[in-house]
């Protein structure tokens, strides 16, 4: 059986394969109403979540199933004691697949290891966020035909925010891949993604503070919310939160085909003045977060 813990789990092959299959969804969805009529998916949800949650459960329903589940740790007997094993070992016997977030890192990999069905980790605290980046690499394919050779900005949050690491681990595979990551020096990416970027030949990188300085560089900008949930103080969120603000003016610099791209949700980082460039592309992104869903959810079934 296959889960979905890490975006490692899946070769570059496999992942084309399920953007091919999104991109099929997109097309012909009267195709994929029925595949999963009599299927259940459960939403396991101990954090907050909006786009990740609903389109998870939008796309089991795209498809003829249905769902079940929670979306607050405190209606769940999380509250009661119950540990990750335990609930997953007895959902496992309700539903034929399930995604899971949690605020602690690894809990969807234990989840995997007692779950009778599929497990797909839907964010695992600061760590990883697998099917965000199939969003975001559905989204990149459709807009620059490739995966390859492109000049990658990481902006805002790059030490908690876990679509940043799962995407940079995911691009890294790719040839002639740059990345410039642009945070304030107490945000910058955690030690273990720079080693394993450092060893890596097909990456080159660099870090800086100024966005204005690299943005007539860009083929991709990734802008992030600074994650308020993952700081030990308050005072330390409230200096940096609007480290970076994109707005219309700064996007002046940038090339005529540059893609802004954001997991969602902003705060301030994205100025809502930006939103009629033909540029951004975070809306986008996530309407496509549906069908990549559908795609995902049919391979782990089985069904395509
Ligand atoms: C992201 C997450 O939960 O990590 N949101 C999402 O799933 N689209 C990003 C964030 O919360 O900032």
């Amino acid at each position: 059986m296959k889960h979905l813990i890490d975006i490692l789990d899946l070769t570059p092959a496999e992942i084309d394969e399920l953007i091919d299959l999104g991109e099929d969804i997109i097309e012909h969805p009267a195709k994929y109403a029925d595949k999963c009529r009599g299927k259940k998916l459960a939403t396991l949800f101990f954090e907050p979540s909006t786009r990740t949650r609903l389109s998870f459960e939008a796309a089991m329903m795209e498809l003829g199933g249905n769902v079940l589940g929670f979306s607050e740790a405190s209606s769940s007997s999380a509250s009661k004691g119950e540990s990750v094993s335990d609930t997953v070992r007895v959902v496992s016997g309700y539903a034929d697949i399930i995604a899971m977030r949690h605020p602690k890192e690894g809990a969807p990999l234990v989840a995997s290891m007692k779950s009778g069905v599929p497990i797909i980790n839907a964010g695992d605290g600061g760590h990883n966020h697998p099917t965000q980046t199939l969003t975001d690499l559905i989204t990149i394919r459709r807009k620059k035909n490739t995966l390859s050779g492109l000049t990658v900005g990481f902006c805002g949050d790059l030490k908690f925010g876990r679509t940043v690491h799962s995407l940079a681990n995911a691009l890294a595979r790719y040839e002639n891949t740059k990345f410039i990551f642009i945070s304030p020096e107490e945000l910058k990416i955690p030690s273990y993604l720079r080693s394993e970027l450092e060893g890596n030949p097909n990456v080159t990188f660099i870090e800086t503070e100024s966005l204005m300085d690299v943005m007539p560089e860009l083929d991709i900008l990734y802008m992030t919310r600074v994650q308020r949930e993952r700081f030990f103080n308050e005072a330390d969120y409230i200096r940096l939160k609007d480290s970076y603000i994109l707005t219309p003016e700064k996007m002046t610099s940038a090339k005529d085909d540059m893609c802004v791209l954001h997991p969602l949700p902003r705060v301030n980082e994205i100025a809502a003045s930006v939103d009629d460039d033909p540029r951004a592309c975070y809306f986008t992104q996530a309407l496509n977060g549906k069908y990549i869903r559908m795609a995902l959810i049919l391979k782990l079934l089985e069904l395509a």
